[in-house]
């Protein structure tokens, strides 16, 4: 099951990253959601490309779930097009800010 596998691997990075970790800030990622919540911020939303796909919850998330999903994603790891575009074009502050922001949200 690939979700465990992500789960286990975001662990990893947890234990792994311990205080180099960058400190997200909730406030910062405001100005940098703007281009997530299209397809994250609807409800049960699917994109129709490049296949029919159901877009993943992102709110109440574990915020280094979330860095990890993220950087799993640049690293070519992950291999959804859209959200590899996406990852590649933040920095580790910029996820460390988002997945506050999320990790927050209900
Ligand atoms: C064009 C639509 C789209 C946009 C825009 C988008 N995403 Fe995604 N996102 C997706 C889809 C579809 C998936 C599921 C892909 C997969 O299964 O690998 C996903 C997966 C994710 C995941 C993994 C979630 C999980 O439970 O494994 C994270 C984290 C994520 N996106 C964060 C973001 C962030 C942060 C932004 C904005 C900077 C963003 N996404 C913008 C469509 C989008």
């Amino acid at each position: 099951m690939q979700v465990k596998i992500w789960i286990t691997l975001a662990m990893a990075a947890c234990l792994g990253a311990g205080a180099h970790a960058a400190d997200g800030n909730a406030e910062m990622a405001k100005g940098k959601i703007s281009m997530c919540v299209g397809c994250h911020g609807v409800p049960d939303y699917k994109t129709a490309f490049p296949s029919v796909y159901k877009v993943p919850k992102l709110g109440g998330q574990h915020p280094q779930y979330i860095v990890a999903a993220l950087k799993e994603y640049k690293r070519g790891e992950r291999s959804h097009p859209t959200m590899r575009a996406i990852a590649e074009s933040l920095s580790e502050q910029d996820m460390a800010d988002i997945a506050a922001y999320y990790g927050d949200a209900k």
